[in-house]
């Protein structure tokens, strides 16, 4: 298939940037987006132009590097699927694609269509860990979790972190990614002892640099490994409950 791009360029963060038109021509249906960006950068290199910038890693949907806007939505129209597993069977010939870096404040751009996520891993830093000496790994049935309880702890782990939620937001807000990652240890076991202080410190590091969720519930319509907004408001519950105990336990100190 033959298609027109419209690919933003920008050289580096504090120059400004712009689209720019290429044709991506004798594209097989059966490649990945990512593998048509590659053609295209193939023929840009050939002819001695600067290829187009994109972060990449697994291509498998796993390390959720690859992520851009397609036609104004967080990796493409497919829904459920990180870039790298959306394939041009889903687009048609002659079709022209518009292909952004995420949008969002917190996600500066670097070059082309590589964006700065630091913001994500400022929220991990604050919490989003168990702070025990583990050792070698227990023998498998030490600690018995119900499979309800595993399988919801799953559900949230499965972020990748690519920040699809927040570039689809309208406000911005990282809520989708925070609830995923304080509910899968939240939710299990051997995340219970740091369960409050955790939620807290993400919470109030997100909030310092992220937009404020108003319910859109665009950030699930985009996320690749489809984590449901439920998790939101569990990880809301949670926090008020923290505030509520610690303004109990220092009123009952004073
Ligand atoms: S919640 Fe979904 S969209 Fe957001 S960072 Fe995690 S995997 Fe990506
Ligand atoms: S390249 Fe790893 S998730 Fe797409």
């Amino acid at each position: 298939m033959n298609l027109t791009l419209h690919v933003w360029r920008q050289p580096a963060r504090s120059d400004e940037g712009k689209f720019v038109t290429y044709a991506a021509n004798e594209i097989s249906a059966d490649a990945s987006f990512l593998e048509m960006l590659d053609v295209v950068n193939e023929s840009l290199t050939a002819k001695g132009e600067e290829p187009i910038q994109f972060e990449h890693d697994c291509r498998e949907g796993i390390c959720g590097s690859c992520g851009m806007m397609i036609n104004g939505i967080a990796h493409g129209p497919l829904g459920g699927t990180a870039t790298c597993q959306l394939h041009m069977r889903h687009f048609k010939d002659g079709d022209e694609i518009w292909i952004e870096p995420w949008r969002a404040r917190a996600f500066p751009v670097i070059k082309d269509l590589i964006v700065d996520r630091s913001g994500l891993d400022q929220i991990i830093q604050a919490g989003g860990f168990i702070s025990v000496n583990t050792g070698s790994a227990v023998e498998a049935n030490t600690i018995l979790i119900p499979k309800a309880v595993q399988e919801r702890a799953m559900d949230a782990a499965e972020c990748i972190e690519c920040g699809a939620c927040v570039a689809q937001c309208p406000n911005g807000a990282a809520q989708l990614f925070t609830a995923a990652k304080v509910s899968h240890l939240g939710l299990l076991p051997q995340g219970q002892p740091e369960r409050n202080d955790r939620v807290v410190r993400m919470v109030e590091v997100m909030e310092s640099m992220f937009g404020s969720c108003t319910m859109f519930r665009e950030c699930e319509a985009v996320c690749p490994k489809e984590i449901s907004v439920d998790f939101i408001a569990r990880m809301n519950r949670d926090f008020i409950a923290a505030k509520f105990r610690s303004w109990k336990t220092e009123s009952s100190s004073s």
